[in-house]
């Protein structure tokens, strides 16, 4: 099978501890080229560009969810953390095949479909949740053209942030990636709430921990970094605190209602760092990380200027809501 052997290729140079930037950009780029051919996606058509909208966030629309793989650095990290991840697994379920319940697939099942080549149907096997129709036709295509069937338990349509799994199979490990930066707009935090516990206790949860930290921005300084000036020297941005943190303990510990957090403003921000932010850093697992500015969901989320001189911001708040656009509400209190 020509396409097996292309996919084995990719993983190869996926799974290397050592990144050599262009090798590595060729592999993402095959194979986004390997599932464009594989799923028969047509990109221009509109049922792979609608989105679609939950009580919990939006569902991005195939094409979209296609779009994450080029993301070289958001794939990569993810793969190599779901690898260290399935190793931990298969050490503390020692002898158990790994049940992996993937929610938010996309067309593609990005985040499952390269461990097939490096397990057997008899170490691995997945139970994929996904709400968007179009994006699992296009998944069917995926898996019957490189015929790995044999590792998929079931596609379910569904809203993973209501599912509930009714078989007898334990769940060894959960996957999902339906976030942007600041966790804002797309259900990352309703899926987990209610997917964790649905697995086993000492699950592996993936990422295993999203940390949100506010922090003050140096805008200048931020745009020399960007530029790749020479001149640019020392960090844009100072941490303030953490805000969020949202793990396994926190999805199972949480009704739904997250706490407020108060946040003190520092009285001697030093000149330049004035744009009060939101960073995200996410710990895939273990010392797998995707930090500030590496992809698009460690892109800082601006919240507000700081004017310090005239009538200074001494504490700001901020709390995590679950909605239709979940995110962080902030409101100045002193
Ligand atoms: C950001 S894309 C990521 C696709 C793929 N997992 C990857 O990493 O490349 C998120 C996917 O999750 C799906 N999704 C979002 N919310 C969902 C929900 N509540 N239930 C099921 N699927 C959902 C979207 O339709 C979209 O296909």
């Amino acid at each position: 099978m020509e396409k097996l052997k292309k996919l084995n290729d990719i993983c190869t140079i996926l799974f290397k501890e050592d990144d050599n930037y262009f090798e590595l950009s060729n592999a993402i780029d095959d194979l986004n080229q390997l599932f464009y051919e594989t799923s028969k996606i047509d990109a221009g058509s509109n049922a792979a560009r609608e989105d679609i909208y939950l009580p919990t966030g939006k569902a991005i629309g195939a094409f979209w969810a296609a779009m994450c793989v080029k993301e070289m650095m958001r794939t990569k990290q993810f793969i190599k953390g779901i690898y260290k991840g399935i190793k931990a697994a298969q050490e503390r379920f020692e002898g158990e095949p790994i049940h992996v319940l993937y929610a938010g697939t996309g067309p593609f099942a990005t985040l499952a479909v390269p461990f097939t080549s490096l397990f057997s149907p008899r170490e691995i096997n997945f139970t994929f949740l996904e709400i968007n129709p179009e994006s699992i036709r296009l998944l069917n295509n995926v898996i019957n053209t490189l015929n790995i069937k044999n590792y998929i338990n079931e596609i379910v349509l569904c809203d993973a942030a209501e599912y509930k799994y009714n078989k007898s199979k334990p769940i060894h490990m959960l996957i999902t990636e339906t976030m942007l930066n600041a966790l804002q707009k797309e259900p990352q935090v309703a899926i987990t709430m209610n997917l964790v516990p649905q697995m086993l206790k000492d699950g592996i949860l993936i990422p295993q921990n999203i940390r949100i930290e506010a922090a003050l921005l140096n805008p200048k300084k931020d745009n020399y970094r960007m530029a790749g000036a020479k001149d640019y020297d020392g960090k844009c941005y100072q941490i303030i605190d953490t805000v969020f943190d949202f793990n396994k303990e926190t999805a199972r510990q949480s009704c739904g209602t997250f706490p407020e957090m108060e946040l003190d403003i520092p009285d001697n921000i030093e000149a330049g760092y004035n744009e009060l932010c939101l960073l995200t850093n996410i710990q895939i697992f273990d010392n797998v990380y995707l930090a500030n500015w590496q992809c698009s969901l460690n892109l800082p989320k601006r919240i507000m200027q700081l004017k310090q001189d005239a009538s200074p911001i001494n504490k700001v708040s901020f709390q995590y809501i679950l909605n239709k656009s979940p995110g962080f509400n902030f409101k100045v209190v002193s």
